[in-house]
């Protein structure tokens, strides 16, 4: 596939088949996606990835909060408000899960505290001095693990749910204080039976998004 097809192609998944992803694939997407630029080449990322029994402690901690009303409570707030356009997204966002199954929007909701049954996540961390540009390099270097695993046959989502609890991937994963935990990529092969992964979400057309000026 070239980039426009992958592109194209590309979305997230939200349900996993259970089939590990070797440490060779991993650290050839990893290899690929590490050429993402940066601010003055920074390179401001720091990267764990949780896999096997110790994602699933991590993901059992996780139940066990939710379990017990422990309130989340990510490295990067979740924000307080969204402009008027932004919340109409999400609700045409949430209003495409709900047709996918009876039930969607509830089994969406499981999905994500399951962590999308995901054999692998990868947590992408900066440390907590940097300014906001290191959040854009960090945003483009996500793009570039999802765009690499696409070619490698694997399927990915960037979810804030999994970085909902960082004192949990801290102990587990040895993830400094002084590192923020930006964003979790879940990451493996996509389970394509399952009903929530026929939602694809919409796009803004360029016409309406892009205002062009002096090109024929
Ligand atoms: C920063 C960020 C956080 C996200 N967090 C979640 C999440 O917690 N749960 C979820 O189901 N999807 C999450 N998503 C996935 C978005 O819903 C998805 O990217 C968007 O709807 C566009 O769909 P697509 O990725 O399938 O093209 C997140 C995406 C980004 C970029």
């Amino acid at each position: 596939m070239n980039v426009s097809e992958i592109l194209q192609t590309r979305r997230s998944c939200r349900a996993f088949k259970p089939d590990s992803v070797d440490q060779d694939t991993l650290f050839a997407v990893l290899n690929d996606a590490l050429c993402t630029p940066s601010w003055g080449n920074t390179q401001p990322w720091e990267i764990f990835v949780a896999g096997g029994e110790v994602l699933k402690e991590i993901n059992q901690a996780y139940l066990a909060n939710t379990k017990n009303h422990i309130p989340m409570s990510p490295d990067i707030p979740h924000p307080k408000s969204y402009p008027a356009a932004a919340k109409e997204h999400i609700k045409e966002f949430m209003a495409g899960v709900s047709l996918v199954a009876e039930d969607a929007v509830k089994l969406f909701g499981e999905l994500n505290q399951k962590f999308f049954y995901a054999p692998a996540v990868i947590y992408l961390c900066m440390d907590k001095s940097l300014a906001t540009w290191s959040m854009f390099d960090l945003g483009a270097l996500s793009q570039s693990i999802m765009l690499a695993a696409a070619e490698s046959g694997l399927a990915t989502i960037p979810a804030v749910t999994l970085v909902h609890y960082p004192e949990i991937l801290r102990n587990k994963l040895g993830i400094p204080d002084n590192f923020s935990i930006v964003i979790g990529i879940a990451i493996g092969y996509e389970d394509k039976q399952h009903p929530i992964n026929k939602f694809k979400s919409a796009r803004r057309p360029v016409a309406d998004v892009a205002t062009i000026k002096g090109i024929e």
